[in-house]
C-alpha cells in the first residue's frame, strides 16, 4: 500500500505531514479557487481546458498564477506517477495564502498551491444503466458561479438537502430557470433536441459540459443554448448531470416524479455511448 503523496507549496509529502497555517485566507475566508482533472489510464483528460479554466478563476478573484501551464503540467504528471492507479482524479487548490485576518487582500501575499490525487470513482454500470434520482431547489448561491471557488459553503448546504434526500444531486433554478446543480451541470431532451442553459456568471463553464455538447452534435442530436424555464425541465423527456467524475448520468425521478419514461432515454444512451468510446480513444492513443 503507497503512502498517498500529497504536493503543498513545492514540495512532495505524506498526506500526514502536509500542514497549513491557520491564517491562510483559504481556511478563513474560503479566499481560493480550484480544479478537479479526471485522469484516465494515467491521461490527464482536457487538461489544457482545466488549466484555462483555473486562469479564468485566478483572474475573475485577482490572484496571480503562480505557475505557468508548463509547471502545472509537469507538476500534475509528477503527481500522478507517484499514484499507483489507472484512472486518478486530481484535486489542485490555490489560495491568496497566509496574512493578518483582514477581509481586504494583504498587500503581499504568497500563494498556498495543493494538490493531491484520488482514485476516480465513475458511476457504477448499474447506476448508468438505472438512472438516478434528484431533488430541486432555489439556486441561491452567489453571481459568480463561473468561478471554480473553494467558498462552497451553498453548494455544500446543497448538495446535503439531496443527500439526506436520498438523491444523487439537487437540479437548481433561479428566477425561474434551470442553472445547474451542485456540483454538475444539467441538460435536458425535448423532443429529440439537446437543452441546456448557455454559459454565463450563474453556471460553471463544466470541461465535461463542453465535451457532451462536442459528442452530441458528432451523433447528430440537434442543440439549443438558452434560458431553460423550471416547466421545461419538469416536463423533459430526458435530464442528464455531467461532470468530470460523472460523466454523463440520466436523471429519472426529479422531486420523486419520473422523468419521461422513468429509463434512461435514448439520446442519453446515445451519448453515453459516445463518451465511453471517446474515453477508449484517448486510453488507446496514451498506450
Ligand atoms: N465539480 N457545476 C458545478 C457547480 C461543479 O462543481 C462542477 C464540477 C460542474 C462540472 O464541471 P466539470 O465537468 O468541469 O467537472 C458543474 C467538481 C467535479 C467538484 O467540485 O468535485
Amino acid at each position: 500500500m503507497m503512502t498517498e503523496t500529497v504536493y503543498l507549496n513545492g514540495e512532495f509529502m505524506p498526506l500526514e505531514q502536509a500542514r497549513i497555517p491557520v491564517l491562510d485566507r483559504g481556511f478563513i475566508f474560503g479566499d481560493g479557487v480550484y480544479e478537479v482533472i479526471p485522469v484516465y489510464s494515467r491521461h490527464p483528460f482536457r487538461l489544457p481546458e482545466h488549466l484555462a479554466r483555473l486562469q479564468h478563476s485566478l483572474d475573475a478573484i485577482r490572484l496571480a498564477n503562480p505557475m505557468t501551464d508548463a509547471e502545472w503540467t509537469r507538476l500534475i504528471n509528477d503527481l500522478l506517477a507517484r499514484h499507483a492507479g489507472e484512472d486518478q482524479s486530481i484535486y489542485l487548490q490555490v489560495t491568496r495564502g497566509v496574512a493578518k485576518r483582514d477581509h481586504a487582500f494583504p498587500r503581499e501575499s504568497k500563494p498556498t498551491v495543493f494538490m493531491m490525487s484520488s482514485p476516480l470513482v465513475t458511476p457504477a454500470q448499474d447506476l448508468v444503466d438505472s438512472g438516478v434520482p434528484c431533488i430541486t431547489a432555489v439556486d441561491y448561491r452567489w453571481l459568480k458561479c463561473d468561478v471554480k471557488s473553494v467558498s462552497l459553503l451553498g453548494n455544500c448546504l446543497l448538495r446535503q438537502s439531496a443527500a439526506e434526500a436520498g438523491a444523487t444531486e439537487v437540479v437548481l433554478f433561479r428566477d425561474g430557470h434551470l442553472t445547474e446543480a451542485s456540483a454538475s451541470n444539467v441538460f435536458v431532451v425535448r423532443n429529440g433536441k439537446l437543452l441546456s442553459p448557455p454559459k454565463s456568471h450563474l453556471i460553471l463553464p463544466g470541461i465535461t459540459y463542453d465535451v457532451v455538447l462536442e459528442l452530441a452534435a458528432a451523433c447528430g442530436v440537434p442543440i439549443e443554448l438558452r434560458a431553460i424555464p423550471e416547466r421545461e425541465v419538469r416536463s423533459a423527456d430526458e435530464l442528464w448531470v455531467t461532470s468530470s467524475t460523472k460523466e454523463v448520468l440520466a436523471v429519472v425521478a426529479l422531486d420523486g416524479k419520473p422523468v419521461g419514461s422513468g429509463k434512461p432515454g435514448p439520446v442519453f444512451k446515445t451519448v453515453h455511448r459516445a463518451f465511453q468510446e471517446f474515453k477508449r480513444k484517448i486510453m488507446r492513443a496514451a498506450a
